[in-house]
C-alpha cells in the first residue's frame, strides 16, 4: 500500500520546516508542501530547494496576489470591514484563500491530510481549520505545533541540527512578522509590552512622520461600483494599484496601526500593522460612499460593516452569513463610482475633494445663496409632527404632577 499523503502549508520558517520532517516521521507518511504568494516582500526563492531538503517530495509554490486581491480584500474593502475599526484583516483575508488552495492540491494529490504550522493560541489556527472544514469535511487537519514535544526555538533548532534540516543562516528576526500585499503583521519581542512604542525597526514599509517629506503629497483614487481603478489618473490592474498606494502611503508614513486586540480565542493582544494601501482605500472609499449612497443605507451599512469584519476575523469566510453580507455589501456598491482626492502629511490622510457622476450631494438643495431650491416653509409642518411625541410626553407629565399634587 502506498503511504497517506499530507499537504502542508509552507512558509520556509523553523516551524514548518521542522513540521515537514517531524510529519514525515511521525505519520509516516510522503509529504507535499505548498506556499501561496500572497505578494509578501520576502523573496519565494529557494523554497522549493528547502522544502526538499527538509524531507517533501514534491513542492507547490503559487502566485495568488491578484485572487487575494480581487476575490478577498476589495470585498472586504467594499464591505468596509475593519475589526474593531482599525485593522485592515491582511492575514485574516488570506488564510481562508490559503486553505482553499491546500484542498485544491489535497484534491488532486488525492491527500487525506493537510497540516498547518499555527500556534494554539492564535486565530490563524481558527481560520484555516474551519476553512478546510467547510471546502473538505473529510479532509483531516493537523496542527503539530499544538502536540508536538518542542517547548521552544531552541529545542526546533537543536532537532532541525540534529536531521539536516536547512535553518535560515540570517539572524533571526526579533519579531514574529506576516506579511502580504494587504499589509504586515508586527508581534512579539518588545512589542508584547503595551506601553512600549514600536521602534523603527519593526517596520517593513513605512517611514515615521518624522521621517516622512515636509511637503504633502497629493494623491488621486477612481473607483468603479466600489473598486479601485486608476491613481493619479493611470488606470491600473489590481496588483500595481496597491504596489503604488503601498509606496506611496509607506513614504508618507501612512498605515501604522498600533492597537490591543480582542483574539477569538478570548485573550487581548498588542497587534501592530503596517497597511498602507489598505488604510488608503478605506479611507476613499468611505469618502466616496459619503456622496454616492442613500442616508439610510448608508447608516445601515455600517452594521454590516462591523458584522462582515467579525466573521472575517473569526474565520468564518466560507459560511452562508458572510456571502449573504457580501450580496448585500455588493448591492450597495452598484453607484460607488467617482474620485477621490486626498493629501497624504506625515502619518495622517486629509480628504481633499471628491466627486462622482451618481453624487447625491445637490448644490441646489444644499446651498445657502439664492439659487436656494429647499422648500423651507415645509420644514414647519415637518417638525411639528416630527416632535409631535416629545410635546405629548412633556404634557402627560404636567398633568400627572398637577393630579399628585391635588391628590395630597
Ligand atoms: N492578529 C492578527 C490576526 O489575527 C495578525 C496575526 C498574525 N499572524 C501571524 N502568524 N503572525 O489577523
Amino acid at each position: 500500500m502506498s503511504k497517506q499523503k499530507i499537504v502542508v502549508a509552507y512558509s520556509g520558517g523553523l516551524d514548518t520546516s521542522v513540521m515537514v520532517h517531524w510529519l514525515k516521521k511521525n505519520y509516516d507518511a510522503e509529504i507535499i508542501t505548498f506556499t501561496g504568494n500572497l505578494g509578501q516582500s520576502k523573496e519565494l526563492e529557494g523554497l522549493e530547494e528547502k522544502a526538499l531538503k527538509s524531507g517533501a517530495s514534491k513542492v507547490y509554490i503559487e502566485d495568488l496576489t491578484r485572487e487575494f486581491l480581487e476575490e478577498y480584500a476589495f470585498p472586504a474593502l467594499k464591505a468596509g470591514a475593519l475589526y474593531e475599526g482599525a485593522y485592515p484583516m491582511a492575514t485574516s483575508l488570506g488564510r481562508p484563500l490559503l486553505a482553499k488552495a491546500l484542498v485544491e492540491i489535497a484534491r488532486k494529490e488525492n491527500a487525506t491530510m493537510v497540516a498547518h504550522g499555527c500556534t494554539g493560541k492564535g486565530n490563524d489556527q481558527v481560520r484555516f481549520e474551519v476553512s478546510v472544514g467547510a471546502l473538505a469535511p473529510d479532509i483531516k487537519c493537523i496542527a503539530p505545533l499544538r502536540t508536538w514535544e518542542f517547548k521552544s526555538r531552541e529545542e526546533e533548532i537543536d532537532y532541525a541540527i540534529a536531521n539536516n534540516i536547512p535553518v535560515a543562516a540570517t539572524k533571526s528576526n526579533p519579531y514574529s512578522i506576516d506579511d502580504n500585499i494587504w499589509g504586515t503583521a508586527i508581534e512579539c519581542g518588545v512589542l508584547e509590552d503595551p506601553m512600549v512604542e514600536p521602534p523603527e525597526d519593526a517596520f517593513i514599509h513605512t517611514v515615521s512622520p518624522e521621517n516622512a517629506p515636509d511637503q504633502p503629497e497629493l494623491v488621486t483614487i477612481e473607483f468603479e461600483s466600489g473598486i479601485p481603478k486608476s491613481v493619479n489618473g493611470k488606470e491600473m490592474d489590481s496588483i500595481s494599484l496597491v504596489q503604488l498606494l503601498n509606496e506611496i502611503g509607506g513614504r508618507n508614513a501612512i498605515g501604522r496601526i498600533d492597537m490591543i486586540e480582542n483574539r477569538l480565542v478570548g485573550i487581548k493582544s498588542r497587534e501592530v500593522y503596517e497597511a498602507p494601501a489598505a488604510t488608503i482605500l478605506h479611507f476613499a472609499h468611505k469618502e466616496l460612499e459619503r456622496i454616492t449612497l442613500e442616508k439610510s443605507v448608508m447608516h445601515f451599512k455600517t452594521l454590516i460593516s462591523q458584522e462582515y469584519a467579525n466573521l472575517v476575523y473569526n474565520g468564518l469566510w466560507f459560511t452562508p452569513l458572510r456571502e449573504a453580507l457580501q450580496a448585500f455589501v455588493d448591492k450597495t456598491q452598484e453607484k460607488v463610482t467617482g474620485l477621490v482626492k486626498l493629501k497624504l502629511y506625515k502619518g495622517t490622510i486629509k480628504i481633499s475633494g471628491r466627486t462622482s457622476p451618481y453624487s447625491l450631494y445637490d448644490p441646489a438643495l444644499a446651498t445657502y445663496t439664492a439659487e436656494d431650491q429647499f422648500d423651507h416653509s415645509a420644514s414647519e409642518g415637518f417638525i411639528k409632527i416630527y416632535g409631535l411625541p416629545y410635546k405629548t410626553i412633556n404634557r402627560v407629565m404636567q398633568k400627572v404632577e398637577v393630579e399628585s399634587k391635588l391628590s395630597v
